[in-house]
């Protein structure tokens, strides 16, 4: 499966923050936001990425990241000039997905919860139709919102309804089939202009080939739109960071345990950061196996 993170848009809310970087690039905590969506596609075993991002961002994406090897993936790189919709990635990343299926993540989604590598390696693997992730939420008039039924399988979906009646939230992950290529070029642009990915996912839902997998209680799917919830973002991850000792998102770890690079690699990388406590952590892991 290739992976995709779409950091585009302006930023617009989180103005003047976002005047002159990338949304996707601010931080959060201790790491620039895009590192959480990468997280999660790299738990899930992908390692062939591509960031669709404004022409205007596209090259501090670049910088930060590289042609991925460093982390033992392969980075690739595309612009969305125009805010079009968030399912044009897959008409802009066409070529990249190739016969492959693919998962999309938004690059400012960020997720944290147990066993969500176990999850994502399971859904990834057994990939037909689209897999959507639902998170419960007290405000789904904000979100794409659906209906399951026990078994999971997607019942209804509606964008941003007024008049909601259920309360799981569609999450910015989505996992596809190569389908998701043909549909994305075929859905009709929305009344704002825009190639909606919940028309794209209509189309599964009325193929019989969507389901749902609920993001329970337990999990935390953390909003970054706003000042304030951009630094509650950044407050959770320091809370759960401080208290266990661990490090949420760190891509040389991630690499590191997923087998992309060796002890010995992720060692060296600490050591280019050796006078934060992030460069110490990833020297500290990697030492006794290197
Ligand atoms: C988009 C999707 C929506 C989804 C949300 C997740 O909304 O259209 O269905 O729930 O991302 O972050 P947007 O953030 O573009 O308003």
């Amino acid at each position: 499966m290739k992976g995709i993170v779409l950091a585009g848009g302006n930023g617009t809310r989180l103005h003047p923050l976002t005047h002159a970087v990338s949304k996707q690039i601010l931080p959060v905590y201790n790491k620039p936001m895009i590192y959480y969506p990468l997280s999660v596609l790299m738990l899930g075993g992908i390692k062939e990425i591509l960031v669709i991002s404004t022409p205007h961002h596209l090259d501090m994406f670049r910088a930060l990241l590289g042609d991925g090897s460093r982390l033992g993936i392969s980075m690739a790189y595309a612009e969305q000039p125009e805010a079009n919709g968030i399912a044009e990635a897959f008409v802009i990343g066409a070529e990249f997905i190739g016969a492959d299926s693919v998962a999309l993540v938004l690059g400012d989604n960020i997720f944290h919860g147990p066993g969500f590598s176990r999850i994502l390696h399971r859904e990834v693997s057994r990939i037909d139709g689209c897999v959507l992730f639902g998170y419960p939420v007290k405000d789904p008039e904000r979100y794409g919102v659906g209906t399951v039924d026990e078994e999971g399988r997607l019942l209804s979906l509606r964008e941003k309804p007024v008049d909601s009646t259920s309360n799981l939230a569609i999450t910015g992950l989505y996992l596809y089939d190569n389908d998701v290529v043909d549909i994305a070029k075929n859905v009709m642009p929305s009344a704002r202009g825009e190639l909606e990915i919940t028309d794209v996912n209509r189309v599964y839902l009325e193929r019989g080939k969507a389901r749902l997998v609920s993001l329970g209680r337990g999990f935390a799917w953390l909003d970054t739109g706003t000042h304030e919830s951009l630094l509650q973002a950044g407050q959770y991850v320091q809370l759960l960071e401080l208290r266990q000792g661990v490090r949420i998102a760190c891509l040389e770890e991630i690499a590191f345990r997923m087998g992309f690079i060796d002890a010995g690699a992720c060692y060296e990388l600490g050591e280019e950061m050796r006078h934060t406590e992030y460069g110490k952590y990833l020297m500290e892991i990697t030492a006794d196996s290197g």
